[in-house]
């Protein structure tokens, strides 16, 4: 059975900018597909392509088993995408927004009123359901856009980095509302710039990077080819580093990373609790001193590091170049430029 999301050889170029250089994807029934990346990578430029928004140079897409080239028109009709079929009237009130959503998707105006409160309820906007959408903070906004996405559920969804500009507790809830959805059947393509979502929601990770797919499974064979938790000391003076650098390599597991002018270093380790101890009681007995130590989970730069050789080009997660330029009529999805 061909997956509800397929890609072959997907090439995009904007003037000299190679966005795609031969992306493939697939993402079977039911399952959810993480695009991991950072700034620039193209993961912006693939959802625009799957959702029929953007048309590649050359390549093929199939989803929900039609054509995207061929018959854009029926794919739309499959398809759910957070934050633009679903865009966001500044004149109307949070509550009307969501109604007319699901009227537009021909509910009765009792589902459509049912489905409006019980988002607003779940994305922690019932206090602000009667205002106009324009005096929203840019985190409502946010919120606002993916209750409408949310409203009806295609068989297959793509969201757009759609926790970027969350809260923790909203964060936690979308990916709440998210695991639902996926329970009921839903195909899910989400782009992230952070590991520790994509790890959380989906089934299987792609890794992006200058328009290609430079790795993917699931997160426990990625984990296992960067290794999982991570040792991070900063050491407190600078001709020390060379010493505790000597430490964390005998006791890691792979590649220290060296950061010379914040004086930290940092490496992959395995049994990091116990690890942890016998790092500061070596320091310790040979004298360097620390400013900080810490265990900590893999990273975006992490990944990137042990995938790449180097740390990821467009900067990590936080940062944003406002990649998504204009092209023709497709609607903006820089919104969470807005939602910070
Ligand atoms: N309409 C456009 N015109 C010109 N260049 C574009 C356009 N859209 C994307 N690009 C370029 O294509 C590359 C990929 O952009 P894309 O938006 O897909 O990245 P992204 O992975 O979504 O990044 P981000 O994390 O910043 O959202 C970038 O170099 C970007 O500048
Ligand atoms: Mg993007």
């Amino acid at each position: 059975m061909p997956g509800a999301i397929h890609a072959e050889g997907l090439v995009k170029t904007f003037g000299d900018v190679r966005a795609l250089d031969g992306v493939d994807l697939d993402v079977p029934e039911g399952t959810v597909l993480g695009l991991l990346g950072p700034n620039g990578a193209g993961k912006t430029t693939t959802v625009r392509v799957l959702t029929t928004l953007l048309r590649p140079d050359s390549g093929r897409a199939v989803v929900a088993g039609i054509d995207v080239l061929a018959q854009p028109h029926e794919v739309r009709r499959s398809i759910g995408l957070s934050g633009q079929f679903a865009a966001v009237d500044e004149y109307l009130t949070g509550r009307e927004n969501l109604r007319m959503v699901g009227r537009l998707y021909q509910m009765s105006a009792r589902d459509a009123k049912r489905r409006a409160d019980e988002l607003l309820e779940r994305f922690d906007l019932t206090g602000a359901a009667d205002r106009t959408a324009r005096t929203y903070s840019g985190g409502m906004r946010r919120r606002l856009d993916l209750a409408a996405a949310l409203v009806v559920s295609p068989p297959v969804m793509f969201m757009d980095e759609p926790t970027t500009g969350l809260d923790p507790r909203n964060r936690q809830a979308l990916w709440e509302v998210i695991e639902d959805l996926v329970a009921g059947g839903t195909t899910l393509l989400l782009t992230t710039q952070y590991l520790e979502e994509a790890d959380r929601l989906a089934h299987d990770i792609a890794v992006v990077d200058h328009g290609r797919v430079i790795a993917r499974g699931t997160s426990d064979d990625l984990k296992a080819r960067i290794g999982g938790e991570r040792i991070e000391v900063v050491v407190h003076e600078r001709d020390r580093i060379a010493e505790a650098e000597e430490v964390l390599r005998a006791l890691g597991r792979g590649a220290v990373a060296v950061e010379g002018h914040t004086r930290k270093l940092t490496v992959p380790v395995v049994g990091g609790a116990r690890l942890l101890a016998e790092t500061i009681r070596e320091l310790d007995s040979r004298g360097v001193e620390l400013d900080d130590v810490g265990l900590r989970r893999p990273t975006l730069d992490d990944v990137f590091i042990s995938l790449t050789g180097h740390a990821a080009e467009g900067g990590g997660p936080g940062e944003n170049d406002g990649a998504d330029g204009p092209d023709g009529a497709a609607p903006s999805d820089g919104r969470k430029e807005a939602a910070t």
